[in-house]
């Protein structure tokens, strides 16, 4: 049922690690995200030891849940971060990650951005357009510095998931297409202030078939092969994210190992560090999001609903990619329903479950939205003028409160 034994149920009520859901309702109430810290250390591990017998070095892709103890939790077993935005390399140093184990990334970065990355002294600035490349160059020079490269590639191949969640394919806006590499090969040359030290890639997310990793990786190599000809000496084959997770029990995803089994042997003997951006497949069943029913109602057509006080404001998947999320009544209960779980947004979209069997809870018990640690909170909004959650991690039967719930005073703090 769960796809982490994380979260279980003991006595009949759903637990993190060994402490009550309802208990941290009662204490903090809700809505509210509940992230095992065991459980992201273990998904780092299950990743590291998949990967150990290749040169490689992991950035946790803090744009998953990039609440500070997350990262904090994941820098101290030695993890990286990869940022896409000054806002996110701030979060990064902030949670004591060392500036040399930061990769910044982002196919928009404005100067702004590229100065706070190159006076911290990440480890590589990824470019993502012969424009961009100038720009690093620009303010690199401004600097008195030389910036250490990394040129995102498009490999264009189109990795099975969500159109939204897709992007190593042409029609898409990321990186750099082959026909464009000449002239960034030349542009290394010719401008001063760039090293390049790096190529990249990264296809999509939550991408169950390994094959699209190993066609995207043979077009990378082809390329490291021409620059290596032309005298780039490069350190860094940086191959993304994407790594899948299960959400769903009946959709068990692809195990890390597999991919790991097709990519090591492409890799092992290429005399490059090869680097890996996981996000969701550390963060996604991490945490859940727990919700209070406020009311149950059922229609003249037999339609029944949960009304929750969490919902798309809080974690928007479901509404932006029809994406599943388990859901469990807290206290465990014998006779089920099925309902539709929504919450209190005046649209639609807002759900975290259509016609869904489930526990036959009162109003005012408790639901957990499962899978909810990988771009929920951070991907949540104050549309409807909603208070962003509190979260919690917990460690064993250690609780830390790990942000506090948001007040009305600061949802118009920045007004005049
Ligand atoms: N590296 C780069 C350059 C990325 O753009 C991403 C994700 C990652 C790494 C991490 O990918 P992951 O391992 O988490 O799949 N909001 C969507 C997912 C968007 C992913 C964006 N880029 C969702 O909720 O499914």
């Amino acid at each position: 049922m769960l796809d982490s034994h994380f979260f279980s149920f003991s006595d009949g009520t759903l637990c993190c690690e060994s402490v009550r859901l309802d208990e941290l309702a009662a204490q903090f109430g809700t809505p509210l995200f509940v992230t095992s810290r065991q459980s992201l250390v273990s998904q780092y591990r299950a990743f590291e030891e998949a990967f150990a017998s290749l040169p490689h070095f992991t950035c946790y892709s803090v744009k998953a849940n990039f609440n500070l103890s997350v990262i904090r939790a994941l820098a101290e077993e030695g993890c990286g971060c990869d940022v896409n935005s000054g806002g996110e390399l701030y979060r990064a140093l902030k949670a004591g990650v060392p500036a040399d184990k930061i990769i910044m990334a982002g196919v928009g970065k404005n100067e702004a951005e590229i100065k706070y990355g190159l006076t911290s002294g990440v480890m590589m600035i990824k470019a993502e357009s012969i424009s961009e490349l100038r720009a690093i160059n620009r303010v690199a020079e401004h600097l008195g510095k030389v910036a250490q490269v990394g040129v995102r590639i498009n490999p264009n191949v189109t990795a099975e998931t969500h159109p939204y969640i897709t992007t190593g394919d042409s029609k898409e806006k990321f990186g750099i297409d082959e026909d464009g590499l000449g002239e960034v090969f030349e542009l290394f040359r010719t401008l001063p202030n760039l090293e390049l030290h790096g190529l990249d890639m990264h296809i999509g997310s939550q991408i169950f078939d390994p094959e699209y990793y190993v066609a995207a990786t043979q077009k990378l190599l082809e390329v490291l092969e021409s620059a290596r000809h032309l005298g780039f000496d490069i350190k860094w084959l940086d191959l993304g994210g994407g790594f899948p997770v299960t959400y769903d029990p009946q959709k068990p995803a692809t195990p890390i190992t597999k991919f790991a089994e097709k990519l090591i042997p492409m890799l092992e003997d290429k005399g490059v560090t090869v680097i890996f951006e996981p996000g969701r497949f550390i963060a996604a069943n991490a945490s859940v999001l727990v919700t209070r029913i406020l009311y149950r109602k059922k229609n003249h057509i037999g339609k029944e609903f949960f009304i929750v006080d969490a919902g798309m404001t809080e974690l928007i998947r479901p509404a932006l990619y029809q994406s599943h999320h388990e859901v469990l009544s807290v206290k465990q209960h014998d006779k089920s329903v099925v309902a539709d779980v929504v919450g209190p947004v005046c649209e639609s979209s807002d759900f975290f479950a259509r016609h869904r069997t489930i526990d036959d809870a009162p109003e005012g018990e408790l639901l957990a939205v499962l899978s909810a640690g990988a771009y929920g909170a951070v991907m949540g909004t104050n549309y409807n003028g909603r208070l962003r959650p509190a979260e919690v991690m917990v460690d064993g039967d250690e609780v830390t409160l790990t942000r506090r719930r948001e007040t009305f005073e600061q949802l118009v703090q920045n007004e005049l």
